[in-house]
């Protein structure tokens, strides 16, 4: 482990091969709420941190988000959906999530592919297997270390949603006018994933105060990365660098 000293702030930096963070959950969870104040914790720790979103995340990306979630795009084939999510994550994949883990940046999106078995999986009911499929191709070994699944009966996370929206005075997403049954499907998809890849995805019940969930995230969130700091089999530790 090398220390340098920096004249503003310490820089972490993780050798070798970053970490990829997911933030998952139905819609109206608070997850980017979450997400903003995670990162700002992460930075305070002197973690450089590559922030992302999908779908999206590159220019590409951003347009197809604009065709996903517009209500005017109408009804797409659930095939469509799901190749058009992975079309904006071979994109992402390739321009910002590789490259920041070859640099050992700490990459930190808000959804992943678990979004994809989750949504188009098991809300459109197109199924684990051909979603697998898909993935092995597109995202092969690059899959998250962590994910913190924000979980919320689906119910009052719809209702957050709505009154959001109603706030921002926008439309609902396509996603967000399936209603009940949907995000019922969906939730069930993450929670099923969950207790397949436990050590991976975290569930962190979202029906708390902003303060009470961030709180849990921080701690899931610094435990993991302590460790991964100290461990050497996957060559993490982490390293001091003055600039970019
Ligand atoms: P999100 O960014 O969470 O929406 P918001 O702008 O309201 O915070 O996600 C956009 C929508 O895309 C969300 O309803 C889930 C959906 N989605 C999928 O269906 N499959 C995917 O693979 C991904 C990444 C997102």
């Amino acid at each position: 482990m090398i220390w340098l000293s920096h004249s503003c702030a310490q820089v972490k930096k993780l050798t070798n091969r970053g970490i990829f963070i997911t933030l998952e959950g139905i819609d109206g969870t608070g997850k980017s709420t979450q997400m903003r104040l995670l990162i700002k914790h992460l930075r305070q720790r002197g973690y450089r941190v590559v922030e992302t979103r999908e779908p999206g995340g590159t220019r590409l990306g951003e347009r197809v988000r604009g065709i996903l979630l517009a209500s005017r795009t109408g009804k797409l084939a659930p095939l469509a959906e799901l190749a058009l999510m992975y079309a904006a994550r071979a994109q992402h994949l390739e321009e910002v999530v590789r490259p920041a883990l070859a640099r050992g940046a700490l990459v930190v999106s808000d959804r992943f592919n678990d979004a994809s078995l989750a949504y188009q999986g098991y809300g459109r009911q197109i199924g684990e297997a051909t979603v697998g499929v898909l993935d092995r191709i597109i995202c092969g070994t690059t899959q998250p270390d962590l994910t913190l699944l924000l979980d919320l009966d689906p119910g009052a996370a719809l209702a957050r949603a709505q009154g959001r929206e109603v706030r921002r005075n926008s439309a609902h997403s396509r996603f967000e006018s399936q209603g009940l049954k949907f995000h019922q499907r969906v939730r069930a998809g993450y929670l099923a994933l969950a207790r397949k890849q436990p050590r991976r995805v975290k569930v962190v019940s979202a029906g708390r105060s902003v303060a009470e969930v961030q709180a849990e995230i921080r701690e899931i969130v610094d435990r993991f990365l302590n460790r991964a700091g100290k461990r050497g089999d996957r060559g993490w530790g982490f390293g001091i660098r003055k600039t970019e």
